[in-house]
Order: structure tokens, then C-alpha cells, then sequence
């Protein structure tokens, strides 16, 4: 949901906004902006589309430009994915007001901007956007001191931002301001980043102060200054190393990340399973600050995400209930955030995000936080909202994930989940010895299989040739693989265009069975468990129908009704749902790739979605 970065420094300033764009283009992509000081006037340069077409429309002079007799320059620039206004150069960032002064990107929504907007009559507004607002507040605002004009400006706003803004009353520095939505600053050698994320300014350095909300200040070549809004004192803020590299923010010889991130699974996986399995034993050091008191007493766990973080939501209700005999229930951060959810005490409530800033999970955690029930959040980014607003957060250590259709984080939820809810289970005595070491024991193995798995994709690659051309595919599954099936179809729809429903296959009958026709793809997962027989059934029905059939399934599954069969290594059923993604995942992948779609980046979607 857009993407800001500004810089200060002696760096070539339109090298360092248009590599940080097109790091941060995952966020947003349909418009793009820049601006820099020259002369003491602020030169502005906007395009629709890719950064790409930004960066080749820019004047040649000003690519070689340097700005300041000091040596430095200072600049910002933002990629946009479109809320207030359609795509178009006049809204895209960054914005500027009547006289020229100040200019600023920003992103979140502005809530109340009608409103404020109608209370500036005289000013001249030349975009559809929310943002516009804010600059011309600043306009109003300013009696010759930023700082006071920016907190003045913010105190009228409400609804999520992350701003960052220039002026040329006030031309050494950068101003911004934070509140929801996700404002990092990177501390380089004599030159200072700020940006919505690490990964834009990895290249540069590895020291980052999070924001806080309510966070604003200024950025000058020899000190930053961070205040905050409600208490107006200077702030202290420790600065945080990041043990990410360049190079994993490269695509390393794949085609699209989401590959890359694919082939990653039994890296990050063996790392998150080694950093806290020690033979039988399970540790979490750090992450979970809980007292062994409080774990023992959860009488219920809820647990929250969206999109596919949901999904590892409701595989992971199924593994809790299995091993912790508590009630287990699940929902989307969007409908929680309004329904009458009634919280009871000793309920664990969990946060799923890769990004830690989806902002319909962060609203979620602070309805809850009001209740005082502990917060445990599950996360790949430190440094994140949720990593510092929840009680205790683990660390999926993914790695920095790119493409936007998630992959590598789902599998790393799940496993990290289900180490943590085996870890529970120890400590309320609800799992005899004898499972939890065959649990632990399939989970070890997982990497491995996954490895096998990847060795040999040339049939899934078959299966997207006959495929990729359908309109329509239907995936289904039981139980704790249901939702694989959910995230099997995610995948395609959101990569391919294609259109997909998950479906629990014994709900077919009361309804979606009527689409079937021998035109449509079936997707059945079949592998062995407590309901194969049941899920066998399902694909009689399906096949009586004359649905082409493609069943993911183990050695030693036979049934004639299968047209195509993905032969997975077997293992625990609880634990089958990590390793039958992976398939789905490819599968998908390669439909789209003989699609000739933006794998990365598919159209209207972000990585982050930081607005409601
Ligand atoms: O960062 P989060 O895990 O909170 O993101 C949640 C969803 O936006 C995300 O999983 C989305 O559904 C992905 N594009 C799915 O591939």
C-alpha cells in the first residue's frame, strides 16, 4: 500500500530514490513520484505505471545532478498503489502545495480529508488524493518553523500516515511523521535513509530505528531529532541491527521471487526448526515472554490474520485442537475488527503476519490489547507493528519475502506454530510423550521432504501446459488440509487471474457441485489421513460429474477416478499440509508464468496491505 523513501546524503540522490522505488514497488506499483531540491526549487517528476517508466522519463541533466555546495542532497520519493483516486500522474506522489514550498509523499489514508479539505477554500488542489490535504494543512500551518507546522498538521489528522515531506523555507532537511502505517529510518556513515521498509535501504546499511506512532521530527546531516506527539519531549530510540543482506533481496538466477522464495522453504524451514528444537526438547528463549503460569492456565486460543496468513490460521486450529484439547477459533482481521467478539479470560490470542503491518491485524491486536489478554504475534519482520505492539512475538526468519504472493512465510507460520503449539502442549500436559515425539519427529523431516519435492517438478510443470487455459478450478480437501485447499486456489486467483475456490470436499454436495462439468480442473488432495476414505467418496462425486481430476497424494494411493497424480513423500497427517502447499504453490507459479503474468507483482494487489 505504497511505498515512501527519502534520503540525505552525498550519494548520486536519483540513484538512491529510484533503487529504493524499485525495492519498494512490491508495495504499490500503479504511479510513481519523485523530488528533489535544485536552486532552491523543488523539481517534481511523476508517471503512471512501473518505476521503470519513471526512472527512463527523467531528464538525462538530472540524473548526473548533485545538489548543495556541501555535497549533499536530499530528496524523496514514493510508489503508489491507488485508494483516494484513480492512477494518473496528478495523483500520483509526490504532492506539492499552491506556493511551492513544501512537498511530501505519504502513505495510509487520511479519513477525515473531505472535511479538512473543506476548510481550505483558498487552496488550489490538483489531485483526486487524501494526501493532497496534508500538504496544504502544512501550507497553512507554517509561521516559519517546520516542526511546529508538522505537528499541528497532524494533530487534525485522522486515519493512518507515514510522511515524509521537504521544503525549501527550511532546504537541509527531511521532516516526517508516523502514525499506523510503517516509517523506518536507516543510519548510513555521514547520510540517513527513511523509507517504508528495511529492504529499500538494506543496500546502504544494516542500523534502523523503528518509529513509534505519533513519531515525528527531522532529519539534517548531522543529527536526527524524533519527537512525539504525546508527550513533545525529544525521544531516544535504539538502533536496531538487521542481519539481512543485499543479496537476499536478489533474485539469485530465478526467474521471479516467488520462485526464489519457493526453493527457499527447506532453508528457512531446517533454520527455524534447529534455532529451537534441541533434540526432544523445545525452546523459545526470548520470543516467549509468558510465564510458564499464565501458558498453563490458556483455556482457549483465538487466533488472527488475512489472506494466507489466515489460512495458516485454520491449518493451525486444527493442529492446537489436536494437541492442546482446547477450543480453538479463527478469523480474518477484518470481520474481527468488528464484530461483537466475545473475549473470555485466559483466552492466547495470536497474530499471523509476514509483514507485521497489514493494518486489518493490527486493529485487531489493539481491540484485543484493551481486554488485557496476553498477545503472542507471529511474524518475519522485527522491527514491525506487530513485533512491538504484541506481548511476545515469534520470529519466522524467512528472510526478506519479495513476491507478492506469499509462500515461503506460510510454511514458516506453520512450522513455527506448530513448534510452539507442541511447546504448549508439553506445558499443560495434554499430548502423551509418544506423539509429541512422532510429531516432532515428522516436523524434522519436513525440510527434507520438501527438498524431495523440489528436486522434480517436470509433472507439475506437464500439468500447468494442460491447464493454463481453463477458466475455472475447484480445490478440494478434509480436514487439516482443508485449508490448503483455500490457499492452493489463493495462489492461482491471485497470479493467474484464473478463478479458483476452495472447497471442504464434503460440502460439494450442497451446492458448488452444480459447477461441475467435464471443462473443469478438480485439484483434490488425497493424501493419506484419518478421512481418505471420505475424501475418496468426494472424488467419486466429482468424477461421476466428469471433472478432470489432479490429486495430490501418496505411494500406495490408488483410484481410478484420479486422472493425474502428484506423488508426494508420506508423512504425519498433521503435518501433511506443510508439504501439500508446496505443489499448489508451483502449480500456480507455472500457470501463470505460461500466462505471461507479473508473477511478482500482479495487478491491484500489494504486498503490504497497510490500509483498511
Ligand atoms: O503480511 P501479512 O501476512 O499480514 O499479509 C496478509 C495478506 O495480505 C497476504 O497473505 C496476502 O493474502 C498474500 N498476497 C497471499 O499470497
Amino acid at each position: 500500500m505504497c511505498g515512501i523513501i527519502g534520503y540525505i546524503g552525498k550519494r548520486n540522490i536519483i540513484e538512491v530514490l529510484i533503487s529504493g522505488l524499485k525495492h519498494l514497488e512490491y508495495r504499490g506499483y500503479d504511479s510513481s513520484g519523485i523530488a528533489i531540491l535544485k536552486e532552491n526549487k523543488i523539481l517534481r517528476y511523476r508517471a503512471t505505471g512501473k518505476i521503470s517508466k519513471l526512472e527512463s522519463s527523467l531528464p538525462t541533466s538530472l540524473i548526473s545532478h548533485q545538489e548543495s555546495s556541501n555535497g549533499y542532497s536530499l530528496g524523496i520519493g514514493h510508489t503508489r498503489w491507488a485508494t483516494h483516486g484513480k492512477p494518473s500522474e496528478e495523483n500520483a506522489h509526490p504532492h506539492i502545495d499552491c506556493n511551492r514550498n513544501f512537498v511530501i509523499v505519504h502513505n495510509g489514508i487520511i479519513e477525515n480529508f473531505l472535511e479538512l479539505k473543506s476548510k481550505l477554500q483558498h487552496h488550489k488542489f490538483s489531485s483526486e488524493t487524501d494526501t493532497e490535504v496534508v500538504v496544504h494543512l502544512i501550507e497553512k500551518n507554517y509561521n516559519g518553523n517546520m516542526l511546529e507546522a508538522i505537528k499541528n498538521t497532524i494533530k487534525l489528522l485522522e486515519g493512518s500516515y507515514a510522511i515524509v515531506l521537504i521544503s525549501r523555507l527550511e532546504p537541509q532537511k527531511l521532516f516526517f511523521a508516523r502514525k499506523d502505517s510503517p516509517l523506518i529510518i536507516g543510519i548510513g556513515e555521514d547520510e540517513t535513509f527513511i523509507a517504508s521498509d528495511v529492504i529499500s535501504m538494506l543496500g546502504y546499511t544494516n542500523k534502523f530505528i523503528f518509529l513509534e506512532n505519533y513519531d515525528y521530527g527531522e532529519i539534517s546531516n548531522t543529527e536526527i531529532k524524533i519527537y512525539n506527539l504525546n508527550s513533545e519531549k525529544l525521544q531516544q530510540r535504539s538502533v536496531n541491527i538487521v542481519n539481512w543482506t543485499p543479496q537476499m533481496i536478489e533474485k539469485s538466477g530465478f526467474k521471479h521471487f516467488m520462485l526464489k522464495e519457493i526453493y527457499e522453504q527447506p532453508q528457512v524451514l531446517r533454520e527455524n526448526i534447529t534455532a529451537r528444537v534441541f533434540s526432544e526438547e523445545i525452546v523459545f528463549s526470548e520470543e516467549i515472554k509468558f510465564t510458564k503460569k499464565l501458558l498453563k492456565n490458556i483455556q482457549k486460543i483465538l487466533i488472527i490474520g488475512c489472506g494466507t496468513s489466515y489460512h495458516a490460521a485454520l491449518v493451525c486450529k486444527y493442529f492446537f485442537e489436536h494437541v492442546l484439547k482446547i477450543p480453538v477459533e479463527t478469523d480474518v482481521g477484518s470481520e474481527f475488527r468488528y464484530r461483537e467478539c466475545i473475549l473470555q479470560k485466559n483466552t492466547l490470542v495470536i497474530f499471523i503476519s509476514q509483514s507485521g503491518e497489514t493494518a486489518d491485524t493490527l486493529a485487531s491486536l489493539r481491540i484485543v490489547k484493551q481486554y488485557k489478554l496476553p498477545t503472542l504475534g507471529v511474524c518475519n519482520v522485527i522491527g514491525s507493528s506487530l513485533f512491538r505492539e504484541a506481548d511476545s512475538t515469534i520470529y519466522i526468519r524467512c528472510g526478506p519475502e519479495i513476491g507478492v504472493a506469499s509462500t515461503k512465510a506460510f510454511t514458516g507460520q506453520l512450522v513455527c506454530l506448530y513448534i510452539f503449539g507442541l511447546y504448549l502442549a508439553k506445558i499443560k500436559q495434554t499430548i502423551s510423550q509418544k506423539r509429541y515425539i512422532e510429531l516432532l519427529n515428522s516436523i524434522y523431516k519436513v525440510p527434507t521432504y520438501i527438498e524431495q519435492i523440489l528436486s522434480d517438478t517436470s509433472y507439475i510443470k506437464q500439468l500447468a501446459k494442460m491447464f493454463y487455459t481453463k477458466h475455472d478450478f475447484l480445490y478440494l480437501a478434509r480436514g487439516i488440509n482443508y485449508p490448503i485447499a483455500l490457499e492452493g486456489a489463493l495462489k492461482l486467483k491471485e497470479i493467474s487471474y484464473i478463478h479458483a475456490e476452495g472447497y471442504p470436499a464434503g460440502e460439494m454436495k450442497h451446492g458448488p457441485i452444480a459447477l461441475i462439468d467435464k471443462e473443469m480442473p478438480v485439484v483434490i488432495i488425497a493424501t493419506k489421513g484419518s478421512l481418505l476414505q471420505k475424501v475418496f467418496s468426494n472424488l467419486e462425486e466429482v468424477k461421476s460429474r466428469e471433472a478432470k481430476v489432479i490429486a495430490l497424494t501418496n505411494y500406495g494411493v490408488e483410484s481410478k477416478s484420479i486422472d493425474y497424480k502428484l506423488v508426494l513423500p508420506e508423512t504425519d497427517e498433521f503435518v501433511s499440509p506443510i508439504l501439500n502447499v508446496v505443489p499448489l504453490q508451483l502449480l500456480a507459479y507455472y500457470i501463470a508464468d505460461l500466462l505471461n503474468r507479473e508473477i511478482d507483482q500482479p495487478r491491484n494487489l500489494a504486498k503490504s496491505v497497510t490500509v483498511e
